[in-house]
């Protein structure tokens, strides 16, 4: 009588077994403090296509590799779907950097899709030359530039850094100009769609942003830094079903297709279709096995 019990027992285990079957996301990282979690992912395969081959942990340090060139990756807000960077050869309120090193902020054509620097984030172009395609062909040289929430030029001008670069002459922002273009010139990333020092011929540049509704009185309090917003493109139900079936994200090897990685098995959806053709065969297992006890049990008790 003891064996069927056993039996019994076998069977309850081999389905809650099935019942938890969860496989142990591969993909998730950790660089420094930073959790590297879908969209991004630090191994090839893991994350959104859109994100691939951007994030490198280097000595615990992030970095975020683009075609305007590296970054370091400050914070990762997974909440708010953004991300924010820092240059170290991007000017401050402490620092005017120029010499034209910093990288600015331009993405490859097919990642523009995914990642934009947020409208709320303000950059500032600095020492670019008067015949910078900035100050052309706008009608009556009416600048481009302007304030983008609250931060722009007039109040960038207060800060330390100015009295080293010395003796600067601001015009107001926004007015015709004569010979001399301003000094500093504000605008969102959405009015060029690239910041290129190169092709705007601008000796540095500064980017601030601000956190939302929280507002900050002077330059001195603007955190420095691009605050970039990331999107996987209104696609966030294959991710969604695939984890929600216990699988992880990832992608093939075209660099393109989504997949859900189940364990063992890649599915083009997620881990319940993998999981049911399975369950198919442990049951058909079981049911073997269960015959095969009862078939003891019956000659034990015979
Ligand atoms: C992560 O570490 C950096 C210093 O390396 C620190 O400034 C930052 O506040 C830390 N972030 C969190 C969320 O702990
Ligand atoms: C599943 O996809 C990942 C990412 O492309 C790949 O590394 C892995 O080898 C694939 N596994 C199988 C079983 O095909
Ligand atoms: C910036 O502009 C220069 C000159 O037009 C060009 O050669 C370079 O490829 C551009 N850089 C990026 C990152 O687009
Ligand atoms: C930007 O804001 C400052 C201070 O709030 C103001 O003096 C300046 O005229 C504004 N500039 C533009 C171009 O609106």
């Amino acid at each position: 009588m003891i064996i069927p019990i056993f039996t019994t027992f076998f069977f309850l285990t081999q389905f809650f077994q099935l019942g938890s079957t969860t496989h142990t996301n591969t993909c998730r990282s950790f660089c420094g403090n930073l959790t590297i979690d879908y969209p991004f992912a630090l191994q090839s395969g893991c994350g959104h296509p859109g994100f691939r081959d951007l994030l490198f942990c280097m000595n615990d340090v992030l970095m975020f590799h683009i075609v305007s060139g590296s970054y370091r990756v400050l914070d990762i807000d997974y909440a708010y779907n953004s991300l924010t960077l820092h240059d170290p050869h991007m000017s401050t309120c402490d620092a005017i950097v120029l010499g034209s090193k910093g990288n600015g902020f331009a993405v490859e054509p097919w990642r523009v899709p995914y990642m934009n620097p947020t409208p709320d984030n303000v950059f500032m172009l600095i020492g670019c030359s008067a015949q910078s395609p900035l100050f052309q062909g706008f009608p009556a040289k009416h600048l481009p530039c302007r304030n983008v929430s609250g931060m722009g030029c007039e109040q960038y001008y207060g800060c330390p850094a100015w009295d080293s670069v010395g003796g600067h002459t601001h015009k107001p922002p926004g007015s015709a100009f004569g010979s001399d273009p301003p000094q500093c010139c504000a605008l969102s990333f959405d009015s060029i769609k690239a910041i290129n020092l190169t092709k705007l011929q601008c000796g540095g540049y500064s980017s601030a942003y601000s956190l939302a509704p929280l507002r900050v009185d002077g330059p001195n309090d603007w955190s420095y830094g691009i605050r970039v917003k990331y999107s996987v493109q209104g696609n966030e139900e294959f991710c969604r079903a695939c984890e929600a079936t216990g699988g992880t994200c990832g992608y093939g090897t075209d660099g393109i297709r989504q997949l859900c990685m189940c364990g063992s098995t890649n599915s083009t959806s997620n881990c319940d279709t993998v999981k049911s053709s399975s369950r198919r065969i442990y049951s058909a297992v079981d049911t073997l096995s269960g015959f095969l006890m009862c078939l003891l049990a019956w000659m034990a008790t015979n």
